[in-house]
C-alpha cells in the first residue's frame, strides 16, 4: 500500500515538474522577446491595430523576428501584405570610412528595434552599373520593415566616390549621413592590412606598407598612394559639404567604437531622432576575440566576422611619426568643420 502511494507520489510529482519547467520555458521566450526565434503568423490577435504608426517600441522589437524570417526569403507576398512589410529607402547611410568600423557600427545600431539594417553593401550610388538601374531597383535592394522603422547602409566608398555626394541629394536632400573615422594612421594600415590578406589568400607577394607610403624619391609621405588618400577626411567632407550641411553629418569615433561602443551608439541614437534603446546588456567584451559583441536577446548573440579586427603588421615607428606629422594639419581642419575633436596625434 505504502509503495503504491509512493509511485502515486513520485508520478504527480514528475508531471507537476514538467509543467513547471514548460511554463519556465513559456515565459522565458516571451520575457526574453526571443524575437530571432518567432514563427511567421498574424500578428493582428496579439497588437490590436492594424495601424503601424500607433505601435510601441517594445511591439517593435518583438516583431523583429518576423523580419529576420522575411529577411531569409521565407516570406509569402501574402505575408508581407498582412504584416504591412515595406521596402524602404534608407533615411541614414554610413557613407564610410573603409575600416573605420563601418560593419560594427551598422550592426550595432542594428540591436534597436527602430533600425532595420540593410546587411550587404548594396553600391548603388559609387558603381556606374548599378546607379543607371535607377531608385527602383535601389529600394527593392533594402529589407523589409515596418513603416514606422528606419533603414540603414552602409557603403564605405561612397565617402571617397566623387559622383555620390550628388546623388545621394537627388535622392534625399535632408537625408542623414554616419561617417565613422579612425586614427588616420591606424586607418590606413588596417586598409594596408585587408589588401595584403587579399593578396596572401591568391599566393602574390605585396609591398611592405612603408613602401607604398613613403615616396622612395622624395622621402616624403606619398599621397597617391589611395590608403593615405582616403585617411584625408577633411578632403572628401569638403566636397561633401557642396551639397550637405554639417548638422546632417554625424562623426562616430571608431576608435572608440572598439573600447567603449555604447556612449558612441548613444550619441547615434540621438542624431537619428530614436528613443534610447540601446544599452550596456546588448553589448558584451568577447576576450577572445579582443572586441565588444553583440547580445540580442538571452538567445541570440553574434560577434563580428573573423575579417574584422585583423592582426596589423609591425610598421617602422619612423614612418608612423612621418605620416602623423603628415595627417595633423588635415586632423586640425576636419575638428574644425565638424565640431568633433578626436585627440589624434
Ligand atoms: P581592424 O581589422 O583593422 O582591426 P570596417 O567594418 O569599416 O571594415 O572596419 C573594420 C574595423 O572595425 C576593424 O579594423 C576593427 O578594429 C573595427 N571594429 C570596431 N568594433 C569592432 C567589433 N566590435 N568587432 C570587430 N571589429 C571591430
Amino acid at each position: 500500500m505504502l509503495f503504491k502511494q509512493q509511485a502515486w507520489l513520485r508520478q504527480k510529482l514528475l508531471v507537476l515538474g514538467s509543467l513547471a519547467v514548460g511554463s519556465l520555458l513559456y515565459l522565458v521566450a516571451r520575457v526574453g522577446s526571443l524575437d530571432r526565434l518567432q514563427p511567421i503568423c498574424p500578428i493582428e490577435g496579439r497588437f490590436g491595430a492594424r495601424n503601424q504608426a500607433d505601435f510601441p517600441l517594445r511591439a517593435l522589437q518583438f516583431k523583429r523576428g518576423l523580419l529576420h524570417e522575411f529577411r531569409k526569403g521565407n516570406a509569402s507576398k501574402e505575408q508581407i501584405r498582412l504584416h504591412d512589410l515595406v521596402q524602404q529607402l534608407p533615411k541614414a547611410i554610413i557613407i564610410g570610412v573603409r575600416k573605420g568600423g563601418t560593419r560594427a557600427l551598422l550592426e550595432m545600431l542594428n540591436l534597436h528595434p527602430a533600425v532595420v539594417k540593410a546587411s550587404q553593401e548594396i553600391h548603388f550610388f559609387d558603381n556606374d552599373e548599378n546607379y543607371a538601374k535607377g531608385i527602383e531597383w535601389y529600394r527593392k535592394k533594402m529589407p523589409f520593415s515596418y513603416p514606422q522603422q528606419i533603414t540603414i547602409e552602409k557603403s564605405p566608398a561612397y565617402f571617397i566616390t566623387e559622383e555620390v555626394p550628388e546623388r545621394i541629394y537627388k535622392m534625399n536632400s535632408s537625408i542623414k549621413l554616419l561617417i565613422i573615422v579612425r586614427e588616420p594612421t591606424t586607418r590606413a594600415i588596417s586598409d594596408y592590412t585587408q589588401v595584403l590578406e587579399g593578396k596572401e589568400r591568391k599566393n602574390k607577394t605585396y609591398y611592405k606598407f612603408e613602401k607604398l607610403a613613403i615616396d622612395p624619391n622624395t622621402c616624403e609621405v606619398n599621397t597617391k598612394y589611395k590608403a593615405v588618400r582616403t585617411s584625408i577626411y577633411t578632403k572628401h567632407l569638403e566636397r561633401w559639404l557642396k551639397y550637405f550641411p554639417i548638422e546632417q553629418f554625424h562623426i562616430v569615433d571608431g576608435d572608440r567604437l572598439i573600447t567603449e561602443p555604447l556612449p558612441e551608439l548613444q550619441l547615434v541614437e540621438k542624431f537619428l531622432n530614436l528613443p534610447p534603446r540601446i544599452s550596456q546588456y546588448n553589448l558584451y567584451f568577447n576576450a577572445t576575440r579582443g572586441f565588444y559583441c553583440l547580445r540580442f536577446n538571452i538567445i541570440f548573440n553574434k560577434c563580428l566576422a573573423g575579417s574584422k579586427g585583423r592582426i596589423h603588421p609591425e610598421v617602422d615607428p619612423s614612418v608612423i611619426t612621418k605620416l602623423r606629422k603628415f595627417f595633423h594639419p588635415f586632423n586640425q581642419k576636419f575638428y574644425q568643420i565638424t565640431g568633433r575633436t578626436l585627440n589624434w596625434p
